[in-house]
């Protein structure tokens, strides 16, 4: 589906809402309605679950947004997160030059290497012109800074400059010997988390795709450098795992490896999904050396070294770290889920096909009729939801209801009638079949826990 189509349905049915959305939403911003929020819940416990609490040697944190000002010193961010940006001077938009240049380009010059007045130069000489007006007429390209500032009063009137962080990576970094120590974990061992990333992007957004405010699903793993690649190579195939298993066609995904690499680097590679924007980077495995480690121990005077129980060595873990954003894989989870299916009597239905596990909701209970019926369906209502969420809807008819139910990926309706008053049975209706059962009552939440295991 079209991401604006997308958009619209997502507000209608109350997956995501533009942000502050009476006062004509604030661009690159999105809130989570009722039924996207159970959505990024699952997706974010289905990746603790995998990733953390199946992997004995991964333990989770979760750090603070606001850190020490000198984490972003040590991460270099503070001098150079930025991005080349420059304004038509004809319609005031803001635009990122190299972005501009590789869409230009088709993708075949990489403008990431090359410094602005480079920039300025491959624009003029191909004449690139604004994609908002047309016009031709560019200031000069300046790099603007991807870090939200704000201030922390620390003596009356005096004020020092703190930043919302841009990553959470830093926050496992700066707690490598805490947990080390607390846990007594052995290398190699990871730590990872959860939580909120800001950045200052300029770019439209594309949706979900790229927001100002994010989360981050992200582990960092310590290890020998002499394992190191093949812990790479672990994580590649393992993120590769999660994202079909959630539900990702595996011909919509791809590993991109990436030519340059940063100096103290000796891998990256992005797994990419065939958004309707086109292939974009869904999440990003990076060798990080012993940078981060290093540069934290300079910067806060602390050697974060590991000592070798077996060997007495004393040394700076490699990283390999794994990251990629909640927001992101909700979005390719959603475009992948939605069809709009042409039904053998020719009527169409709108469904996501969300795997149970992420489903918003994973039961519906349903009175056949209100006035009969309801009272034993609130009972039933009231005894599933205290394991899992459940839907309860008592208005229009029943294949309505059924639709309702579709269009949010509900994989479960449980039909409560007369069989239910007088022999304690109930139809479960399968979203993606839409063939029905009969169940006892006392077997439904077995049967429904089972399917959504992930
Ligand atoms: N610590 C490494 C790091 O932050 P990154 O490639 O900048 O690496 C990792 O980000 C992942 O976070 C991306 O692959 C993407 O899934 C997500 N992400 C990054 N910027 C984002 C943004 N502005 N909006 C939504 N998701 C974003």
């Amino acid at each position: 589906m079209e991401m604006e189509k997308l958009v619209n349905f997502c507000k209608q049915y109350g997956f995501v809402f533009p942000g502050s959305d009476i006062y004509n939403g604030f661009a690159n911003t999105w809130d989570f309605g009722p039924v996207g929020v159970e959505l990024k819940n699952n997706v974010k416990k289905c990746w603790w679950k995998r990733f953390v609490q199946e992997d004995k040697d991964t333990y989770g944190v979760d750090a603070a947004i606001l850190m020490n000002p000198r984490t972003w010193e040590a991460s270099g961010h503070v001098q150079s997160f930025s991005d080349p940006k420059m304004d038509c001077k004809k319609c005031k938009q803001r635009f990122r030059a190299d972005n501009m240049i590789e869409e230009y380009s088709k993708g075949t010059v990489a403008a990431e290497g090359m410094t602005n007045e480079e920039m300025e130069k491959y624009i003029s000489d191909n004449h690139i012109t604004c994609p908002h007006c047309g016009g031709f007429d560019w200031s000069e390209i300046k790099q603007f800074k991807l870090m939200f500032e704000t201030s922390r009063g620390t003596v009356d009137g005096a004020k020092d400059t703190v930043y919302l962080r841009p990553e959470t990576c830093q926050g496992e970094y700066v707690n490598f010997l805490n947990v080390q120590r607390a846990m007594r974990a052995k290398i190699p061992f990871a730590i990872a988390q959860v939580g909120k990333s800001f950045r200052n992007e300029i770019t439209p957004g594309n949706f979900l795709f790229r927001t100002i405010e994010f989360e981050q699903m992200e582990l960092q793993k310590f290890c020998k450098d002499e394992n190191s690649m093949d812990i790479f190579a672990d994580y590649k195939a393992r993120a590769l795992e999660f994202v079909k298993d959630m539900g990702l066609n595996p011909e919509k995904l791809r590993y991109h490896d990436h030519d340059k690499l940063a100096h103290y680097a000796k891998a990256a590679c992005d797994i990419q999904y065939k958004f309707p924007i086109g292939w974009e980077e869904l999440n990003g495995i990076h060798h990080r050396g012993t940078w981060d480690l290093s540069r934290h121990s300079e910067f806060s005077g602390k050697p974060l070294e590991y000592l070798d129980p077996d060997t007495n060595e004393k040394f700076i873990p490699t990283i390999i770290e794994y990251s990629i954003g909640a927001d992101r894989l909700t979005l390719a989870l959603m475009c992948e889920a939605y069809e709009e299916e042409t039904l053998e009597d020719g009527t169409t239905r709108e469904v996501m096909h969300f795997i149970p596990a992420i489903a918003p909701y994973k039961a519906a209970i349903l009175p056949l009729i209100k006035k009969n019926h309801s009272e034993k369906a609130l009972e039933v209502y009231n005894e599933l939801s205290k394991y899992f969420m459940c839907a309860y809807d008592d208005t229009a008819n029943i294949g309505k209801r059924y639709r309702r139910e579709d269009v949010i990926g509900t994989p479960f309706c449980i039909t409560v009638d007369d069989e239910t008053l007088n022999n304690n049975t109930v139809t479960i209706r399968d979203r993606d079949t839409m063939k029905q059962i009969t169940l006892p009552l006392d077997e439904v939440k077995a049967y429904i826990e089972e399917k959504i295991q992930f």
